[in-house]
């Protein structure tokens, strides 16, 4: 049981709080509400000056090319003000000048050469679903230890979550209020939820850097990860054929129309990406080698090319042997939004690392104050340099013009002028101080200004960084696609301060979150697919970070951290504030210089700092809850009708026949252990109210089988299920199976439960990724459907409190029982075996607030165990490594939630009332 250590607590766990506020999202629970809310899709417009070629001959930029020729003769007829006292549109309205100067710009643009791709002439324009995003859990690694230590019920914790903690009406409006900043980890297609930020939160010019590491867009099956604990891919082994989306969007062969489609995704995402950026805001797409020159190309297109703010070659781990030269660097191509005001802070390394000196007439300075050029040999090698001896280069201590000082100046017996058209750097008192500190040389006719190498010990980073393999131990690889810590880290310190908000719309394992976390920025961050959003939870939530000491704890991480000029033993600087010796500062008898190291703030010893609270959040309502469903979320939700349920937002027709097209090419369901069910003749369905096919089971009975498919945006609800069942009773099919992104409580208790049920009915898990079909291929090798179960628990009596004597009660998780609706049995999944469980000590029946989380059989938690090793028992660790939950105190509503993920990512969730003493 925990317990708390007498001594004062250096080691507790601390977090950054950030005092920037943000739009609130509604909890999931409230899903019911906002679908009262549709807004249309938002419709994003393409440059199109920069569309097709222009070729003469086929291409539709000769009909823009004439019509901006004929602009140009009215102005030179009619004059620029007559013709464009309005601006001027062609007749389809696609294009739109206001200036002469803008119509010469157009037409040179045309004349330059671009990169042109199959589909990208008809893609003028996006049409980008607009959603709200909901918030399914809260996280807090520091209310998780605290709960631990207290035993306290969880409502004393909730500010820890960063819950604005509103009361029903005003989370009811949850749009419309600003609450305390949490970070997210979010669930959805990145386009989506870059368009929910810009048009339901505003966020347009509010991101100050966005991270983007996409699938590479190569070969096939080398980039995904199916199960959130196998780190090894091989390619394309049939047993991990899966259609989880950072797979389906890795590859060529996967996109429907191989690098075109790749490229069309990438751009329509980069559009978005740069609506989000603040004008001093970057973007950084990391790349290989293979399609580096066509992201360029696109991000010329989209950002303009004299935005380009660098391409960085960085190391990355191993090579593949290819007989020819093997690539050991991929690429991060960098651009600002706005080339002239991008955020920029120098980052430095060891002088020698740098190419500062490189090329330069190289001399020594020795003690006794002799100096010589270095040999040919002590070029080549450090290592055979004299002891003592100081290196220098030589500048001319001269600036441009001759209006300054131009004194002739007498050093070592003979007098020297500056040369034709220049004047020395400084007065003549400066020259002779100068002169006095040993700093000026004579070089032939020329006097020289001595600069030592180490005037700045430190040397400006080139776009070389050969430095960013680092080993496992201080790296550890959790995804098969992870990125180095330190490029990503490199990239964020350049173009961001404490306190900025980053995005990264390709999660993964959730490197640039968790840098972000580290350094004290805001994030957010997405992806499609639930494996990595599994990882990138555990990651950040079992994390240690050092302490930065911030400037002003009361303004957090956005009033900068704190940095101080050190230097060790041997005199090497070690602080993050270097003294940089200029000519100026000799000549001026000033003290140096203040370089800013900003990678390395002051760190406060003996603080475990861990993650800030966080929200994992999705567009659609993943969640699944059974056995006692949560109270309804407000008396005036509005009850949808089966066929309101089934249209939700969007149109429901499309997606019907959208979704019967895919099952008829990818007929597979996923059952546990690799099991599969197979359809055969799926077909269609009219005439029926709630039916939309009908298909085979295949080496089944050959029965024939009702289909019902959910909503493109919502979850089937209770009504879909008893009307469907109804109906498919009637017309004596042998079962029902409904295919959905997700399921209400309700309709999945009604549906599981064999006494009431009609018929055998099963709720299939759709992947969402099946939404962008029209850029994927689908193949019967694609695994977009599978058996999702539901967790078996029981919760049981744990004593009481030693200290307020209050009853604990703890949960024990037995398994996951998964439904096949094959054999119509129900299958146990031993618990041990899964990666994650969660648990709500206290479940509102809107989001799940993780009071405590597992990770049975890791040692996910054995970093935070190490750094806070006294204060709890061990025995507590050994819970959040197992099945048995800690013992707690149960809060007001007597209701827990727990809260599974299962090996795919899948989240399954169970809700359960715990009586009163003696109430029945
Ligand atoms: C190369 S991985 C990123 C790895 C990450 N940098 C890390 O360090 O773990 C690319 C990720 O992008 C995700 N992804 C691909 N297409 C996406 C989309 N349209 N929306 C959101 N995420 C997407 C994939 O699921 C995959 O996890």
């Amino acid at each position: 049981m925990a317990k708390k250590t007498k001594t004062a607590s250096p080691a507790d766990a601390q977090t950054y709080a950030h005092d920037q506020k943000a739009v609130q999202r509604p909890d999931v629970g409230l899903q019911q509400e906002f679908l009262k809310e549709k807004r249309p899709p938002k419709a994003y417009r393409y440059d199109s000056s920069l569309d097709p070629a222009l070729s003469w001959d086929e291409n539709p930029g000769r009909e823009q090319a004439e019509w901006l020729l004929s602009l140009l003769q009215r102005c030179v007829d009619e004059g620029e003000e007559v013709v464009f006292a309005q601006p001027q549109t062609t007749v389809d309205g696609r294009f739109r000048v206001t200036s002469l100067k803008a119509c010469v710009t157009l037409l040179q643009t045309l004349s330059k050469p671009f990169l042109n791709w199959a589909g990208k002439a008809e893609r003028a324009e996006i049409k980008v679903p607009t959603l709200p995003l909901f918030v399914h859990e809260r996280h807090s690694t520091k209310a998780i230890i605290d709960g631990l230590q207290s035993h306290k019920a969880k409502g004393t914790t909730l500010d820890l979550f960063g819950d604005p903690q509103l009361d029903l009406t005003d989370k009811l409006r949850a749009y419309e209020h600003k609450g305390p900043w949490v970070n997210r980890l979010v669930l959805g297609d990145s386009l989506v939820v870059m368009n929910s930020l810009l048009e339901y939160e505003g966020l347009g010019g509010q991101v100050q850097m966005i991270y983007m590491d996409p699938p590479y867009g190569v070969k096939f099956g080398s980039n995904f990860q199916p199960f959130v604990r196998k780190r090894d891919v091989k390619h394309a082994d049939d047993d991990q054929m899966t259609r989880e989306p950072e797979m389906v969007k890795a590859y060529r062969d996967t996109w429907e129309l191989g690098l075109h489609s790749y490229l069309t995704y990438l751009r329509d995402r980069l559009l978005l990406a740069r609506e989000l950026l603040t004008e001093s805001g970057s973007v950084f797409v990391q790349i290989s080698d293979e399609n580096l020159h066509h992201i360029r190309s696109v991000m010329d297109e989209v950002f303009g090319p004299q935005n380009c703010l660098g391409v960085i070659a960085f190391k990355k781990t191993g090579y593949q042997a290819s007989g020819l030269l093997p690539a050991n660097y991929d690429f991060i191509c960098w651009y600002g939004k706005n080339a002239e005001n991008a955020k920029y802070r120098q980052l430095y390394v060891p002088k020698m690392e740098t190419s500062a000196f490189v090329g330069q007439d190289l001399w020594f300075e020795f003690p006794d104050g002799a100096r010589r050029r270095l040999t040919k040999d002590e070029k080549d090698d450090s290592a055979i340099w004299p002891a003592g001896a100081r290196l220098f280069r030589h500048k001319p201590p001269e600036g441009a013009g001759s209006g300054g000082n131009t004194d002739p100046f007498e050093f070592d017996g003979r007098i020297f002028r500056p040369k034709q058209g220049k004047h020395w750097s400084t007065t003549p008192e400066g020259m002779k101080r100068l002169a006095d500190a040993n700093r000026l040389i004579a070089m032939g006719n020329t006097l020289r200004f001595v600069n030592f190498l180490d005037d700045l010990a430190v040397g400006p980073i080139t776009t070389v960084w050969p430095d960013t393999v680092v080993s496992g131990f201080s790296d550890p690889q959790l995804y098969v696609v992870q990125t180095s810590t330190k490029a990503v880290q490199r990239c964020m310190l350049m173009a961001t301060d404490p306190g900025d908000l980053v995005l990264d719309p390709t999660c993964g394992s959730g490197t640039t979150a968790y840098v972000a976390e580290q350094w004290g920025r805001r994030w957010i961050t997405t992806d499609t697919s639930r494996v990595p959003l599994a990882l990138a939870r555990q990651r950040l939530l079992t994390a240690t970070f050092p302490y930065y000491d911030l400037q002003d704890p009361k303004v957090g991480p956005r009033g900068g951290f704190r940095y101080e000029h050190k230097q060790n033993r041997k005199g090497e600087e070690v602080g993050g504030l270097v003294p940089h010796i200029t000519l100026k500062s000799i000549a001026n008898d000033e003290p140096p210089a203040m370089e800013v190291l900003v990678d390395r703030p002051e760190i406060l010893k003996n603080v475990t700092r861990v993650a800030g609270p966080f929200a994992v959040e999705a567009l659609m309502p993943a969640a699944i809850e059974v056995e006692q469903p949560p109270a309804p979320a407000a008396d005036d939700a509005p009850v949808l009708t089966a066929q309101q349920e089934l249209g939700a937002y969007n149109d429901g027709g499309n997606h019907i026949d959208r979704m019967v097209r895919v099952l008829k090419l990818s007929r597979t369901l996923r059952l546990p252990e690799n099991r599969t069910l197979a359809f055969d003749n799926v077909r269609s369905l009219d005439g029926y109210d709630y039916l939309h096919a009908e298909a085979e089971e295949q080496n089944g009975s050959d029965k024939r089988v009702a289909i019902v498919f959910g909503p493109e945006d919502g979850a089937i609800g209770s009504e879909t299920v008893w009307a469907a069942a109804s109906e498919a009773s009637d017309a004596k099919f042998a079962k029902l199976y409904f295919f959905g992104f997700a399921i209400q409580a309700k309709a999945r208790e009604m549906l599981e439960d064999r006494s009431k049920k009609i018929l055998p009915c099963a709720f299939i898990t759709v992947t969402p990724d099946v939404l962008m079909s029209d850029l994927l291929k689908t193949t019967r090798a694609s695994e977009i459907f599978s058996v999702t179960g539901l967790p078996d628990i029981d919760v049981v009596k744990a004593g009481k409190d030693k200290n307020t004597g209050t009853d604990l009660v703890q949960v024990k998780l037995k398994g996951l029982d998964i439904f096949n609706p094959a054999t119509l049995e129900t299958e146990e999944y031993a618990a041990e075996n899964l990666p994650c469980w969660m648990l709500d000590t206290d479940y509102d029946g809107m989001c799940f607030i993780a009071s405590q989380v597992f990770f049975p059989k890791t040692s996910a938690w054995d970093n935070l165990q190490k750094s806070l090793k006294a204060q709890f028992e061990p025995g507590v660790w050994e819970h959040l490594a197992g099945t048995e939950s800690e013992p707690f105190e149960l809060g007001m509503r007597r209701r827990i939630a727990v809260k599974v993920i299962d090996e795919r990512g899948n989240e399954l969730m169970a809700v359960r009332e715990v009586k009163a003493e003696g109430k029945k």
